[in-house]
């Protein structure tokens, strides 16, 4: 192994417990679940061949049924949902890896075709852009404009705050080795936190930390539940993916990242997703914990920014999806497959299941370790 890889395939300690290498596969929906999600046999085959990550960072799980937002994802609020989970993180044990499940709940970018007719909810009524159009690629999700979500009362979101509680006591309970609030992407904790989408006058918006209470008390709630090695939270300061906008996304998330850094959270996932100011020179230094950097990272530049003790861990997307031996590859430098964007969320094992190891793949597939990543497209993400 070369000097400068060291450093990316050695332990790290983690909330609970200690990784063995520095690579967590990040999160990705693929809509491989049952409709009432369920993980299915195919769910367990896809994160078991990927158990060398270091950490594995589930796709994106609903915490109840109004937190849903596209068809076949997985949820964790019934007793169906948690013995399915056992199956993964079992398998992912065995196969000497480690596993946190991601919880998102998508508020106001669901739509009554996904909730038995019901609208749904968000901090404020405000429509998410109708002429935006997200998810062109293959995407479960019905193809019409976002509407209208309805605000939750005051009581709703202390009930919402109680379903993400009662998310991580299922996870522990499903044998997750911690859960990640998804707080990025435009999903419900970043409608609150975002300055056009929370238009509260009460507890829940209008200063910073009032549109920080909202992610500041699931963490509270589930580290209670649970403990605080077993949260953790990510974040992707001032992206407008899914039309949320930040007047001063800087002061919003130093304020976030300051609360997060007193309570001990197992690390703090930070997505630089094409930002003009430097997110992570910005907002690194105020968190006192692991930070696991994230978005078109190569093998290269996490090297590098692990090395300068900039990371402690780095993300990898795209490269997961087509390389389930992706930490084999970088630590032996061997070629890499490029994923392919059309069976990102389809259903069944093709271009989920199906990516072989690097020994088994054919020549044409591959291109060389250092080649750069594959762009993110707002087709493309969850
Ligand atoms: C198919 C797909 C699904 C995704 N789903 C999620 C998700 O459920 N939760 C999340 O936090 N990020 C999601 N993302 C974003 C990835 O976690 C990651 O941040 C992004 O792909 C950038 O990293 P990369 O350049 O290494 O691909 C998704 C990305 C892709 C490509």
């Amino acid at each position: 192994m070369m000097d400068h890889l060291e450093t990316m395939f050695s332990p790290l300690k983690l909330g609970n417990i200690t990784v063995m290498n520095r690579m967590a596969m990040a999160p990705m929906t693929r809509q491989r679940s049952t409709l009432d999600g369920v993980p299915t046999d195919l769910n367990v085959e896809h994160y078991r061949q990927r158990a060398s990550a270091g950490l594995i960072v589930s796709e994106g799980i609903y915490p109840s049924f109004m937190g849903r937002g596209y068809l076949f994802t997985p949820g964790l609020h019934n007793d169906r949902q948690v013995l399915g989970w056992k199956r993964v993180t079992d398998a992912v044990h065995e196969a000497g890896g480690a596993i946190f499940g991601q919880i998102m709940h998508v508020g106001r970018l669901s739509d009554p075709l996904m909730l038995d007719g019901a609208q749904p909810v968000a901090p404020s009524a405000v429509q998410p852009d109708p002429t935006a159009r997200h998810y062109t690629v293959n995407c479960p999700r019905p193809k019409r404009p976002y509407g209208v979500p309805r605000a939750l009362t005051h009581a709703e979101v202390l009930a919402v705050i109680d379903e993400f509680r009662q998310s991580a006591v299922l996870a522990h309970k499903a044998g997750f080795d911690g859960v990640e609030i998804h707080a990025a992407s435009g999903y419900l904790p970043m409608q609150f936190l975002s300055t056009n989408t929370n238009l509260r006058t009460d507890q829940w918006g209008g200063s910073v930390e009032k549109r920080a209470a909202f992610l500041l008390a699931c963490v509270d709630e589930m580290i209670a539940a649970t403990s605080p090695g077993f949260v953790a939270v990510k974040i992707a300061p001032g992206w407008t993916f899914h039309d949320v906008f930040d007047d001063d996304p800087v002061a919003t998330y130093s304020h976030v990242v300051k609360e997060l850094s007193k309570r001990g959270i197992a690390y703090l996932q930070l997505g630089n997703y094409g930002m003009d100011w430097d997110v992570y020179g910005t907002l690194r230094p105020l968190f006192d914990g692991p930070a696991m950097f994230v978005a078109g990272f190569t093998r290269q530049s996490a090297a590098t920014a692990i090395n300068n003790g900039d990371a402690d861990m780095i993300g990898f997307g795209q490269a997961y999806i087509a390389n389930p031996d992706l930490a084999e590859r970088y630590r032996h430098g061997w070629d890499m497959t490029r994923p392919d964007i059309s069976t990102y969320y389809t259903q069944g094992a093709e271009g989920y299941t199906d990516y072989p190891v690097y020994a088994e793949t054919s020549p044409d597939k591959l291109q060389p370790v250092d080649a750069p990543p594959t762009p993110l497209s707002a087709d493309t993400t969850g």
